[in-house]
């Protein structure tokens, strides 16, 4: 029976082109587990706030986002693709978890602490992050979350928020899990760092030939290994590990070759998935349609869960 799939949620902010990182640490697995379970995937664009604060950029990143969903490979038939902002509840329910939450709580978390360590000026937006997510989450009942190995503590806050209100106002959440995928879970930037958009160490999924080639070939070699450690890295989430090994064996000291050999790869998963965004670009109606289904489709489980939330509490 369909129904008895598990619940599965995720999300990306809209912050910037996304890259390979970003693709094989998460958003591939939505694409993966899409028949197994019963999935929503979220425009975070709530979250990116904490960071867009520009009318034109939180608009065309937040539609560039939903292309490249579309482009790489997610459903709307199978999928529920929304908008977090279209489901204000979300907000609502994220009021109540800081009410029941302490500030020296939120002030371990790695987001902030990073922050005050830089001595940024950090936004309660930014503050508030967890709980937020935790209401992303916990709202749809969601069992699973699929990220990247950097997202793990949000979902323990939103695993121990659920724990929380359970135990202050009765059985209402169910706990969530995080779904980290081994291998993946933090890829390299070309400089070898964690690839981050804050690094300027990417590789982006969706860029022209050109770009995708300069940014290949500037991944860094060190040549006192075996093998190109960098360009091995990114390599072997596009191969198997003992054609690798041959090949790298093979072709030892040749580290041209061997990025030129990455690129192509790259380029046989990417292509695909251009044309498919452009489809999507050229039907601006039929992308607009898909999120008007995802938005209904999350509002009647979110608002039926925040009636539930409401009774608890006594509001
Ligand atoms: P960035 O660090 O580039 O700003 P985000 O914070 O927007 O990336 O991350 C979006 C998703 O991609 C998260 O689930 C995150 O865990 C995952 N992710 C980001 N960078 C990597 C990486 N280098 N390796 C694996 N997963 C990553
Ligand atoms: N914080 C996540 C990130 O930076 C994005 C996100 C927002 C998310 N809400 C979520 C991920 C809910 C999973 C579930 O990547």
């Amino acid at each position: 029976m369909a129904e008895q799939k598990k619940i599965l949620l995720s999300g990306v902010k809209p912050t910037g082109r996304p890259h390979i990182g970003n693709y094989f640490g998460a958003m591939k697995q939505f694409v993966d587990l899409q028949d197994s379970y019963h999935t929503y995937v979220m425009v975070a664009d709530y979250h990116a706030l904490t960071s867009v604060q520009n009318k034109e950029d939180m608009k065309s990143l937040t539609h560039d986002l939903i292309l490249d969903y579309l482009a790489i490979g997610l459903d709307p038939e199978k999928v529920i693709l929304f908008r977090q902002s279209d489901i204000g509840v979300h907000t609502e329910l994220a009021w109540i978890f800081d009410c029941i939450t302490t500030m020296p709580y939120l002030m371990r978390a790695h987001a902030f602490k990073d922050g005050e360590a830089k001595n940024k000026e950090i936004n309660v937006g930014v503050f508030n992050y967890p709980m937020l997510m935790a209401a992303d989450i916990l709202l749809y009942d969601a069992e699973v979350v699929p990220v990247g190995r950097d997202q793990k503590q949000h979902i323990e806050y939103a695993r121990d928020t659920a724990q929380k209100f359970n135990n202050l106002f009765g059985e209402t959440f169910t706990l969530p899990q995080d779904l980290i995928i081994e291998d993946v879970e933090t890829v390299p930037g070309t400089d070898g760092q964690k690839m981050s958009k804050s690094y300027n160490n990417t590789i982006p999924l969706f860029c022209s030939d050109e770009e995708l080639e300069k940014a290949v070939m500037s991944i860094v070699t060190d040549s006192s290994g075996e093998l190109p450690k960098n360009v091995y890295a990114i390599h072997k989430l596009l191969r198997k590990e003992e054609e690798l090994r041959r090949i790298y064996e093979e072709k030892k000291g040749k580290y041209k070759e061997l990025k030129e050999m990455l690129l192509d790869d790259i380029k046989k998963i990417v292509v695909p998935m251009r044309a498919r965004r452009e489809e999507f670009e050229k039907d601006p109606e039929r992308v607009k349609k898909i999120l008007e289904d995802g938005a209904a489709r999350a509002k009647a489980v979110a608002l039926a869960k925040m009636k539930l939330v409401r009774e608890t509490i006594g509001l």
